[in-house]
């Protein structure tokens, strides 16, 4: 992997390139208020970005509540692959988890996705099960696959302050409909 390339929190500032990067990679595409959400509402989230030269190539991110942590979605963009980003990406979104309390991270990955698949083998996962028809474009099946083995907790963590939590408009959820308020 290049040198130059670092892993950083995603932040607001992000959202646009993060989306590019997304809809040119999945079928079925989380929108940009999706992550915007994320970010901003959903506590147990915690997103990374891979950057070089102030240009955001790959993100990768989880929910995390007391030792469950479940990774939700990783993506590098399509010049940047097999060059070691989505690897770093990986292993430093388990250190996060890791600090954070998780004592295993959980994910789904298409079975035909074999590059995927390498590379989570390669970082202790294993698959536990299929869950059948997961994908819903092409009722694809997904291997569900479970990390037990996680980063040692690194002795110095302490989490630096979310940029965009902190500027975040506080949204109130109405529990009968579901909708924001
Ligand atoms: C999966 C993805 C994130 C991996 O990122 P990447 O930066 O290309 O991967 P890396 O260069 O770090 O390679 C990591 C490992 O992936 C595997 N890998 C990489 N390229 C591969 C290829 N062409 N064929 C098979 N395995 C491959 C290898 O195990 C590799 O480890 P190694 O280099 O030690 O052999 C990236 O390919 C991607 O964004 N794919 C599309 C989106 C996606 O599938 N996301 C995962 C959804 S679950």
């Amino acid at each position: 992997m290049s040198a130059d390339v670092i892993i950083r929190r995603m932040g607001r500032q992000d959202l646009d390139a993060v989306t590019d990067i997304e809809n040119a990679t999945f079928a079925v595409p989380w929108s940009r208020d999706s992550f915007r959400r994320e970010l901003e509402q959903n506590v147990a989230a915690r997103y990374l970005v891979a950057e070089t030269d102030g240009r955001v190539i790959g993100y990768a991110g989880a929910w995390i509540i007391l030792d469950e942590s479940h990774i939700t979605n990783i993506a590098v963009a399509e010049p940047f692959r097999g060059q070691g980003i989505g690897r770093k990406l990986t292993q430093e979104l388990l250190q996060y988890l890791s600090n954070l309390g998780a004592g295993y991270a959980t994910l789904e990955v298409r079975v035909s996705n074999e590059r995927a698949q390498n590379l989570y083998r390669s970082l202790g996962f294993v698959s536990v099960g299929k869950r059948k028809r997961y994908y819903e474009d092409n009722q694809e099946d997904a291997f569900l696959m479970v990390c037990e083995h996680m980063p040692e907790v690194q002795e110095d963590f302490s989490e630096e302050p979310w940029p965009a939590a902190a500027n975040a408009e506080k949204t109130e959820i109405n529990l009968d409909t579901g909708h924001e308020e």
